[in-house]
């Protein structure tokens, strides 16, 4: 079978530093192309789904500036039109966001697309809600998927109770609201990530936040810059080799949201010691996360906890087949419909390893600790089931191969050098 070897690693010791967050990145550019002025944002995830967004700006108008450093300069267009297809590849935070972004903004038609597995995901989450503000959102292929064209025009703020716990839903809802005509009220059943809501408070937007419910005054917002700390949905896949193998890993510069720290809260609850430092704490709180473990034991995750661990929910099926017990994960339908069914795909690449580990429709069960063996694996087209699947592989009594590696550039350019850098409990980045 075709793909790269990975090798058992042993015990983990690391320090490291890891790519700009992700989710903070799309918000920089996006929230910072619609604001008056020009900003600069230093730290910018350098994987293909930023990259994207950063082309799907720039296809509708935006200036995008290299500048010292890394640093990238970006100014919105006066007006947003495009030409041709925008295309969002691979990633559901593009697609969504530049929806709620283009409805009340976009200057004639612009069509939305992706590749097959964003052409698979659920889009009616956004396009219901912007519908319900007066959005002019039209399915060209299947009802509720990409491609969609939206025909820019005035809306008027509402007020919307979600069903899904879902950031990038509200966050294209607050978008579309700061342009619409009265205030726009987001209601969400459990609390998820407020990167966006940071950030349009100190663009100066009307905003105000109380447990899960966001209210939105239409406004101008002004450019800020931005210093993107390190992805901690990145660092987590260190965090938990070095949890899984007994040995300790420090990542350093590492944002520290409360709405994605859940899985320090989970890793803890496994019996792993997590100590967090906070460095900074500006727009984002961000500092440096050691974790060490020696024996892990189950837990039982439900979903109030899923919304701030929803990206690191394969990885705790890799930490699981090491923990003593049972652990059980319920209330994360949303895994399904993520770059890949993520609950089938880690499900079936950890059964390959001869894990004692069962699928539900809402999560998984785990029963451990079992020995993994070294297996012909695939990432299933998704970057964190790669990643998910290469820290079990370094866990594993013999090697493995993993197809679709590749794949693992969507968020982590670089992280199979770093992981090989951890062979011989080398600090590495
Ligand atoms: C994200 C929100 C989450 C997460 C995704 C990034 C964001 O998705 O899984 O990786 O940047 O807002 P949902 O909004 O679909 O839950």
């Amino acid at each position: 079978m075709n793909g790269i070897r990975l090798a058992p690693l042993g015990r983990v010791r690391a320090r490291l530093r890891v790519p700009g967050d992700k989710s903070i990145s799309h918000r920089a550019l996006i929230l910072n192309a619609l604001a008056e002025g020009s900003a600069t944002m230093t730290g910018l995830a350098p994987g293909l789904d930023v990259r994207t967004t950063s082309a799907a700006l720039m296809a509708l108008g935006a200036e995008l500036r290299p500048g010292p450093a890394g640093a990238t300069r970006v100014t919105g267009p006066s007006d947003w039109h495009a030409r041709g297809v925008v295309d969002c590849g691979n990633s559901g935070t593009t697609a969504r966001l530049m929806l709620g972004a283009l409805a009340p903004r976009a200057h004639g038609a612009v069509i939305l697309d992706g590749d097959a597995s964003l052409r698979r995901r659920p889009m009616g989450r956004v396009a219901g809600p912007l519908a319900a503000m007066g959005a002019d959102v039209v399915a060209r292929g299947e009802p509720g998927r990409l491609p969609l064209e939206v025909r820019g025009r005035p809306l008027a703020g509402a007020s919307h109770r979600l069903e899904v716990a879902s950031a990038q839903v509200k966050t294209a809802i607050l978008l579309a609201g700061l342009v619409a005509e009265g205030e726009t009220i987001v209601e969400e059943p459990i609390p998820t990530r407020d990167h966006t809501e940071r950030m349009l408070r100190a663009m100066g937007a009307r905003i105000e936040t109380a447990g899960g419910r966001v209210r939105l005054e239409p406004g101008p917002i002004a450019a800020v810059d931005v210093a993107v700390p390190g992805d901690l949905s990145s660092a987590a896949f260190f965090l938990a080799l070095a949890a899984a193998s007994g040995g300790e890993a420090v990542v350093e510069g590492v944002g520290l949201n409360p709405g994605r720290t859940g899985f320090l809260d989970l890793l803890r609850r496994l019996g792993a010691e997590v100590v967090v430092d906070f460095t900074s704490g500006d727009l984002e709180p961000s500092g440096t996360v050691s974790v060490r473990a020696d024996g892990l034991r189950a837990i039982e995750v439900r979903a109030a906890e899923i919304p701030a661990a929803i990206d690191e929910l394969p990885l705790l099926a890799v930490l699981a087949t090491r923990a003593e017990g049972e652990t059980r994960v319920t209330g994360a339908t949303e895994l399904r419909v993520k770059e890949s069914d993520r609950i089938a795909a880690i499900v079936e690449g950890l059964a390959t390893m001869g894990a004692d580990i069962e699928g539900l429709p809402d999560g998984f069960v785990v029963r451990g600790p079992t020995p993994l063996a070294g297996a012909a694996l695939d990432a299933r087209g998704d970057h964190r089931i790669g990643m998910a699947l290469a820290v079990a592989a370094s866990l594993a009594s013999g090697p493995s191969t993993l197809s679709g590696a590749e794949w693992v550039d969507v968020s982590y350019p670089g992280f199979f050098d770093v992981l090989a850098g951890c062979a011989d409990a080398r600090v590495t980045a």
